[in-house]
């Protein structure tokens, strides 16, 4: 029998056309997001899935799927949502999309760091509310970059692309992280390895681009914010539970620091009420790696590794469970 490969949500033509050669494929059409119970019965005698970040991937998805389930290929970098060990420990093979989207987070993850310090969501909302306006020196000022520190937490591959282009901006690289990285990469980047306290005290941006994990879950709390400079900003693309988001909307509100650009949110799609009313904040609904070329290189990625899997070969970019 062909295998049975189920797509949890749409994914472009071209990796659909891969997943065809190698068995019959499924989707939900129209695209929309399976409720557990709904995706327990879709994924059952499947022999691979397709699956995204909104897809709780854990023991008793296996076992809804069935034991002939081989792989489970998920079009994310980051995959919190996934209990890869309990995969592992079924003999499932579980791989992500790391690299394809690394510019394309960084990008945006910039973006929002100009959006805020320069105002530009706070001056477009001025312009459609039509208030009068005219320009004169103190109009609208926003923080500059040039020679400003940019705290990296968790100099990873989005890290450090970040850090390049913060190096174009003039801007001085601190990190911190589990891990040091190599002598090399902080060559390149002059980079700096601070402990966290430091990076959070010393700079006038800090951007997230830790994975979610326990130890990362509300690594920027009330005291942490508390620790960052009243003129200092934050930026989030990784995931919004890194944040205590309660906690930031009370200190953008108070002034503990300058302000937010965020992409990511605790209970997405919901964003907390007190964010929404706050003009020194810049949002956007998870974007990172929304352009048509890395979506579909990440979803060409994806439906690759399956397929290497259905076929007996290594997968191209596996996620090590235990
Ligand atoms: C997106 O958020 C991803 O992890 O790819
Ligand atoms: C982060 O947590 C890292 O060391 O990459």
């Amino acid at each position: 029998a062909r295998p049975r490969i189920v797509v949890t949500r749409e994914i472009p033509e071209a990796a659909r056309e891969v997943l065809h050669a190698a068995g019959d494929v499924w989707w939900p059409q129209p695209d929309r997001m399976l409720p557990t119970e709904e995706l327990h019965a879709a994924v059952a005698g499947a022999d691979a899935v397709v699956s995204t970040l909104q897809d709780r991937i854990d023991g008793a998805f296996a076992d809804a799927a069935g034991p002939q389930l081989k792989v489970v290929s998920t079009v994310a970098v980051g995959y919190d949502n996934a209990d890869v060990p309990a995969l592992t420990d079924r003999g499932i093979v579980f791989t992500n999309t790391p690299g394809v989207l690394t510019d394309a987070t960084a990008d945006l993850a910039f973006g929002l760091l100009l959006s805020v310090t320069r105002r530009l969501g706070e001056g477009e909302r001025l312009l459609r509310s039509r208030t009068p306006w005219s320009f004169h020196l103190g109009f609208m000022l926003g923080s500059g970059l040039q020679g400003k520190t940019l705290g990296i937490v968790g100099l990873g591959q989005i890290g450090q692309a970040m850090a390049r282009r913060a190096l174009a901006f003039g801007m001085e690289i601190v990190y911190s992280g589990r891990r040091r990285a190599d002598a090399a990469v902080e060559r390149e980047l002059r980079a700096r390895y601070v402990p966290f306290p430091e990076l959070l005290a010393g700079s006038d941006v800090v951007s997230l681009h830790c994975p979610l994990t326990p130890e990362t879950r509300h690594l920027i709390d009330a005291d942490a914010l508390a620790t960052m400079k009243p003129s200092a900003y934050l930026v989030n693309t990784t995931r919004g539970p890194v944040v205590d988001e309660g906690a930031l909307a009370d200190a953008l509100a108070r002034g503990v620091i300058a302000g937010a650009g965020l992409d990511v949110f605790e209970k997405e799609p919901e964003v907390h009420p007190g964010l929404l009313e706050l003009d020194n904040v810049a949002l956007a609904p998870h974007l990172g790696s929304a352009t048509v070329e890395t979506r579909t290189e990440m979803a060409l990625l994806a439906a690759r590794n399956a397929v290497a899997v259905l076929t007996g070969a290594e997968p191209l970019t596996p996620v090590k469970g235990r």
